[in-house]
């Protein structure tokens, strides 16, 4: 898929200035820090960060107690989390092919990562989180808010990229993690002066 190439290789291009473009992000974002806060608190078992980026938020909800570990589709980004965070494991994959086995972690993280996967492809990635969750199990998602998809060709220091960000609505993306046998249990609103607002899902993995 022309996406995934494309998604990884913009990454991989941009891994390193992201790091230190994310590298104080949770002082920054103190609500953002407390959803990831309460996600820790709630996670009774491991954690997959997916589209874990350089781990930063990985790291964090380690520090937290947290069983930890990362996936990313872009190898430079999963080389730096590695580089950066020698105790935690991190593996590269897409979350539309995720290889963990069924019902092994407690808790799923999707921060700002299901935005680069195509609306027709949202219900096999949302597949794989339910499938490799345990009932009960947490997932957190953040995204923006929006309607359509932006192709973004820079970033991160003007370095080239090709990559897509699908902006959604939260009914739109509730209902898709509703089909996938999730509970939507809270809905957080971060920025919404903002042009384009964020927002973080919490949903629990029916039994
Ligand atoms: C905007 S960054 C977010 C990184 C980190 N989660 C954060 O919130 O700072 C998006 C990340 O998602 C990863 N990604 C994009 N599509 C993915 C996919 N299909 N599977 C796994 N990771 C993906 C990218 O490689 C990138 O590291």
């Amino acid at each position: 898929m022309s996406w995934l190439a494309d998604t990884r290789d913009s990454y991989d291009t941009v891994a390193e200035s992201y790091a230190e473009f994310v590298a104080d992000a949770l002082e920054q974002q103190p609500y953002l820090k407390a959803a990831l806060t309460l996600f820790a608190a709630q996670v009774d078992g491991p954690a997959v960060d997916v589209g874990c980026g350089p781990g930063h938020f990985t790291a964090y909800l380690a520090s937290l107690g947290v069983d930890a570990s990362g996936v990313d589709l872009s190898p430079a980004m999963v080389g730096l989390a590695r580089r950066a965070h020698p105790e935690l494991a991190f593996e590269v994959g897409s979350m539309t092919d995720l290889t963990l086995p069924d019902a092994s972690v407690a808790g799923v993280l999707a921060s700002w990562s299901l935005i680069h996967v195509p609306d027709d492809d949202v219900p096999v990635a949302l597949g794989h989180f339910r499938r490799v969750l345990r009932p009960g199990g947490l997932l957190v998602i953040g995204y923006h808010v929006g309607a359509g998809t932006r192709l973004k060709t820079q970033g991160y220091g003007g370095h080239p990229m090709r990559v897509h960000i699908h902006l959604r609505q939260p009914w739109w993306l509730a209902r898709r993690v509703r089909a996938a046998g999730f509970t939507v249990e809270a809905e957080w609103s971060l920025n919404p002066e903002n042009e384009v607002s964020q927002a973080i899902l919490f949903a629990r993995a029916s039994a």
